[in-house]
């Protein structure tokens, strides 16, 4: 999904006269018994086809400047609001403007609009200057209420490094930024508290995207909040390269990052509120085809995660094949070496469902698929066996994972789990490094008795058949005093 976060455009696409039904979706998710109750499953098919409410942030840049800002709406913005409107309907509603329940502090608001009746209607000129006014100054951040809880759970601090793997259009990153910076309330340029006092901050955040177009949309966010700690990085974040550090003490080192957020690409059935095209492309074959890739991106998220550092899963998807079935398989994969986190009492309003740990496989057409051994043949290069729950399901504590239904806090949907790594090293990377040493020793005594030349054709190409983990192809590292690299200069 590429829709995250994007205005919608009824004009352009001919929203309004999109049908608010996919049979094969009810199906679907009525077989996944994720909602008991008929009356509940009812109640989640009305919400889903209802708007979404307009959703801000206040910026927290600056603790002291974010309260005023959220006691001057409280106080003024709302009653002002209020009296313009005088208490006309707008789209059959009552104007309502309210702090989101499990953001802390009220500084999430929620209004029951959506940004077309908001610019449409005539009576709530203040409101709509007010989020246009506020977001360009920094102040607010328009940002749909479920996308702003990955960085809550992350609990990021600032002089952490961050690294946001998917991360245009940039909103979460945005929210990244803003927590790097909290303590010190000073941004690089402007927007600081206390005037003059510009300092560089240590925190990093490094925001990266395959899309070089919505790597521009990734500049315009940070621009904004006039950061000097973002770099913003245009890779496929299944193969990102190492990062590097350099210091006095130790000299040049890889990065190993404090918290990782994978925001991952996703079929997106969590955001029929908004991108209502979803409704008509849905099919259980878009979920499957996309649970590999997703897996891929994780792996490498967690192999760039430092010891005891926490990587957030997330997708604005419900189905479990890109969700539990992915958590699961990496906690396979590590063998002991990541372990889910009980995020529930971080946000403790934030009402969630518990991940599961027992969902079906579907084909594109809606027929379930009972075990991998009875994938049929066709379907062989996307379906695999981590698309099923693993026997070992019970015992992962999928639970902990949250899933976030749009009818229990009038939202979008969402599914989160939060992974901490155990250990320096995974095991799939030691298996590679031991790999690599092995390879060395070959080379060494090889060494011996070729030439360089002849060495560097030598590669066992097995050996490198065998390779589980990251691998910095098609790069070639030369070291600098190398004679190959001294004749190319
Ligand atoms: C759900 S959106 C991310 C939303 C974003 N985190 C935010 O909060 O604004 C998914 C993003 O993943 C990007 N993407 C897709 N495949 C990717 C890949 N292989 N590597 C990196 N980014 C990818 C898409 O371009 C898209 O911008």
């Amino acid at each position: 999904n590429h829709t995250d976060d994007r205005d919608t455009n009824p004009r352009k696409n001919n929203y309004s006269e999109i049908v608010k039904k996919n049979e094969n979706f009810e199906d679907y998710y009525r077989n996944q018994k994720l909602i008991e109750s008929n009356e509940e499953f009812a109640e989640f098919l009305k919400v889903l086809a209802e708007p979404l409410p307009t959703t801000f942030r206040i910026s927290s840049f600056c603790q002291g400047q974010a309260q005023r800002m959220r006691d001057i709406i409280q106080s003024d913005y709302i009653k002002d609001c209020q009296a313009e409107n005088n208490d006309e309907l707008i789209g059959g509603k009552k104007l309502d403007i309210s702090p989101i329940p499990w953001y802390p502090n009220n500084l999430a608001w929620t209004i029951n609009l959506t940004k077309t009746e908001i610019r449409k209607s005539r009576t709530i000129n203040l409101l709509h200057k007010f989020l246009i006014c506020e977001t360009e100054t920094g102040d607010i951040s328009r940002q749909e209420a479920v996308s702003m809880i990955p960085p809550l759970l992350l609990d990021i601090k600032p002089g952490q490094t961050v690294l946001d793997m998917c991360a245009a259009p940039g909103s979460k990153t945005a929210q990244i930024i803003e927590m790097l910076h909290q303590e010190s309330g000073s941004t690089f340029i402007s927007g600081d508290c206390q005037k003059n006092d510009v300092k560089y901050m240590d925190g990093l955040v490094v925001a990266n995207d395959v899309d070089n177009r919505r790597c521009y949309m990734l500049a315009h966010q940070s621009k904004r909040l006039s950061s000097s700690c973002v770099v913003i990085t245009n890779h496929d974040a299944a193969n990102l390269p190492d990062f590097y550090k350099s210091d006095s003490e130790r000299g040049k080192t890889v990065l190993k990052f404090d918290r990782v957020l994978a925001d991952v690409l996703c079929s997106g059935d969590g955001t029929f509120r908004k991108n209502y095209d979803v409704w008509t492309k849905w099919s259980a074959g878009n979920a499957n085809n996309l649970h590999n890739i997703q897996i891929k991106i994780a792996k490498r998220g967690l192999e760039l995660l430092a010891k005891n550092g926490i990587m957030a899963y997330s997708t604005c998807s419900l189905n479990p094949v890109e969700n539990e079935a992915i958590v699961a398989a990496l906690l396979n994969m590590a063998n002991g070496d990541l372990e889910l986190v009980d995020a529930s009492r971080i946000l403790p309003e934030l009402k969630c469902y518990p991940g599961i740990d027992t969902w079906i496989v579907m084909d594109k057409d809606n027929h379930i698929i009972a075990s991998p051994k009875e994938v049929p043949e066709k379907y062989l290069p996307q379906i695999r066996k981590t698309h099923f729950p693993p026997s070992n399901a019970s015992e992962l504590n999928l639970k902990y994972c949250m899933r976030i239904m749009p009818h229990y806090q009038n939202t979008g949907g969402f599914f989160i789990a939060l992974i901490r790594k155990k250990t320096d090293t995974l095991c799939w990377e030691k298996e590679s490094d031991e790999i690599t040493i092995e390879k060395k020793n070959d080379d060494d005594k090889e060494q011996q008795t070729n030439s360089k030349d002849d060495n560097k054709k030598n590669n066992n190409p097995d050996k490198k058949n065998k390779y589980t983990g990251f691998r910095e192809e098609p790069f070639y590292f030369l070291n600098e005093n190398d004679e190959d690299w001294i004749a190319l200069k």
